[in-house]
């Protein structure tokens, strides 16, 4: 392997010693360095590396994956400095029921989280890990979550086997040496450990993809540690995003006073040129990364990047809530990015891209469903096997995704990274809901609005493994994501309304929903650009432009209140996008309240005073 030999250490006696120059950079500080000694004399690695984070070091690793098949090269005509990987079929998206939140008290985790004792966990995890290193290379990435440097910004340290993670935390991180000068003797950082659970002994071929049918993506609250063992895809594998910067996240943010939640962050600027920040949640593969990237179909409004899937939130120095987007990158979902779905997120992967899972074209180029309107004649399938039309198969797996820098974004706003974040004017949650929730509603107040976050729920998508298309709750879109026990993660909103309310102008909270369906299957509403107007009227809200109708479930817009030329809505579709049932929303609460009730005592009875108020608002009518 031609990596960096600067910094290649001997560990267990099998790789060369480069006595020159240090193993361990000049920089590094202890406690990382005794951390990754124990891990190291654990998974036993033939070698050690520590990412500086250079492009020499990019380029050296690709050229090496390029070697062992894990990365194909992309046509640089067509796709310049960019590959495609193709993972295991058996690893293809976040394994949510091999997820493990180990708190001392099971009531920590909560009934929506997989619990494990930690005791137990670490006597599994350690005999998994033993050895589990051999005959690979170790790659230290320390990392920064948010600008380096910032007050909103945390760091840590991810030990992997993989280098696809590696060059993917790249994109997706602020890594390498100058994260790791940041790290000083008390600075606190969170410590990841990875690996794809594939060792390799003497003679043992490699495979493009190596990782093991045993899976576990474990997260230590108190300890503020991670463990993923098995699987190299997305957020079971790159530690900084939903391991840290999500779960673990979660749980410093309910210590120290703010919130990590999994919302995209977007600037708007409306035709009087007044600036607005929103931070929206919507389940995973429910539009994020589209509504991050929009292109307003209506004229006078300007719609900018902060962040496609993750949001930290805290009150600052003038007491108004303000955010950043922790990660450097976008993990997007391929299939359905188009032209005329998200033409930015289009230009954006224009090149310096991986790929995984799509499917290759003929002149080496990538492609995936929706992409164009008609598929070429002929394409080697995220499997690569030979696909045409007629295969009656995917192509690109439907949880096929994208790694890309954030600043290659077109849409990428001037203050994307300003170390102090950007202050919120509004918050939106949604989901995928074929029936029942109207297009926008607006909360009465922050209450109701956490209760609207908590009263999630969505179609299953192909991000998690589980049955695409069933109903679940996802309730303020952290169901998978929340490092505590969520009824706790409720009480913390609450009590950030009530602190925030005291100093400042408090963020107006919206439910959206792109997707309610006719009766005869189609989404009553175009969406995409045309979710501008949504966010317009939103805003004109939150600007005091325009009055609402008040209605059992919350405020609506007035007749005209969403401008509708333009597009192709009738009447009929419009009154049905608004529709609210009352029999069907009657029951939609009954379902709130079991769920409500899983969580006993811990529950805030700002949730069931809520839904008794909306109960008895829909009964009156
Ligand atoms: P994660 O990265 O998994 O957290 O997801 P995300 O929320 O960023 O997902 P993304 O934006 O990639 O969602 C993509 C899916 O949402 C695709 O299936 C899109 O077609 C669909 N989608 C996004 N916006 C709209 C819309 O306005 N209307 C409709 N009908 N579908 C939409
Ligand atoms: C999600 O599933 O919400 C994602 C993709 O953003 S992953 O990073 O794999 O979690
Ligand atoms: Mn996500």
């Amino acid at each position: 392997m031609t990596l960096t030999a600067p910094h290649r250490t001997d560990l267990t006696g099998d790789a060369a010693m480069d006595d020159k120059v240090p193993a361990i950079p000049q920089n590094a500080p202890q406690s990382v360095i005794t951390w990754v000694n124990d891990v190291a004399k654990l998974t036993k690695p033939a070698n050690i590396h520590w990412c500086d984070g250079s492009a020499q070091e990019y380029d050296a690793l690709t050229r090496t994956m390029i070697e062992t098949g894990t990365l194909l090269r992309l046509n640089p005509e067509h796709r310049p400095y960019s590959f495609l990987a193709r993972s295991d079929p058996k690893d293809v998206a976040r394994v949510e029921a091999r997820t493990f939140i180990c708190s001392e008290d099971p009531d920590d985790a909560g009934p929506t989280n997989n619990w494990r004792d930690p005791k137990e966990m670490r006597t599994t995890l350690t005999e998994l890990f033993d050895g589990s290193m051999r005959g690979r290379t170790m790659y230290v990435i320390p990392f920064s979550m948010g600008p380096l440097g910032s007050p909103l910004a945390k760091l840590g340290v991810q030990v992997t086997d993989s280098p696809y993670v590696v060059a993917s935390m790249a994109i997706m991180t602020r890594m390498g040496a100058k994260a790791l000068d940041l790290i000083g003797p008390k600075t606190e950082w969170v410590p990841a450990v990875h690996s794809v659970g594939a060792p390799l002994q003497d003679g043992d071929e490699d495979v493009p993809w190596p990782s093991n049918d045993t899976k576990y993506i474990s997260h230590f609250p108190e300890s503020r540690e991670i463990w993923s063992f098995g699987s190299a895809y997305g957020g079971n594998a790159l530690l900084a995003k939903k391991s840290f910067a999500l779960r673990i996240a979660s749980v410093i943010a309910r210590d120290e006073g703010w919130l990590a939640e999994h919302m995209l962050i977007l600037k708007v600027t409306n035709p009087r040129g007044r600036v607005f920040h929103v931070a929206a949640a919507f389940p995973s593969a429910c539009g994020k990364t589209n509504l991050a990237m929009m292109r307003p179909s209506i004229p006078g409004w300007k719609v900018e990047t902060i962040g496609d899937d993750i949001a930290w939130l805290r009150p600052g120095p003038d007491g108004r809530l303000r955010a950043i987007n922790p990660e450097a990158g976008f993990f997007g979902v391929a299939p359905g990015t188009s032209p005329a779905t998200n033409a930015t997120a289009v230009e954006t992967i224009w090149g310096n891209t991986i790929f995984t899972n799509v499917a290759l074209r003929d002149d080496g180029d990538v492609w995936w469903e929706g992409l164009t309107d008609k598929a070429p004649d002929h394409l080697t399938d995220w499997q690569g096997n030979d696909w045409t039309p007629a295969s009656g198969t995917p192509a690109a797996h439907p949880n096929s995704r994208f790694t890309v820098s954030a600043r290659q974004a077109p849409s990428i706003a001037d203050t994307w990274d300003d170390p102090n974040g950007v202050v919120l004017d509004a918050i939106i949650f949604g989901g995928r809901r074929a029936h029942n929730v109207p297009l926008v509603v607006e909360a009465r107040d922050w209450e109701h609005g956490v209760f609207m976050g908590a009263n999630i729920s969505s179609e299953r998508t192909a991000a998690a493994e589980g049955k695409v298309g069933e109903l679940r709750r996802d309730p303020f879109a952290m169901m998978p994501f929340c490092g505590y026990n969520m009824a706790d993660h409720w009480s913390h909103w609450l009590a950030m309304g009530e602190s925030l309310r005291k100093n400042a102008v408090v963020p107006r909270i919206f439910q959206v929903n792109w997707f309610r369906k006719g009766d005869d299957g189609r989404f009553l509403w175009p969406g995409f650009a045309e979710n501008s107007r949504v966010l317009a009227w939103i805003l004109d809200r939150v600007d005091g432009q325009v009055g609402a109708t008040d209605t059992p479930i919350g405020l609506v817009p007035r007749d005209g209140g969403i401008d509708r030329a333009g597009i192709d809505v009738t009447d009929e579709d419009w009154a049905e996008l608004f529709a609210i049932d009352r029999d069907a929303w009657l029951d939609e609460l009954a379902g709130t309240e079991e769920f409500l009730r899983t969580f006993g005592d811990r529950l805030p009875a700002a949730l069931p005073n809520q839904l008794q108020d909306i109960r008895r608002r829909l009964q009156d009518t």
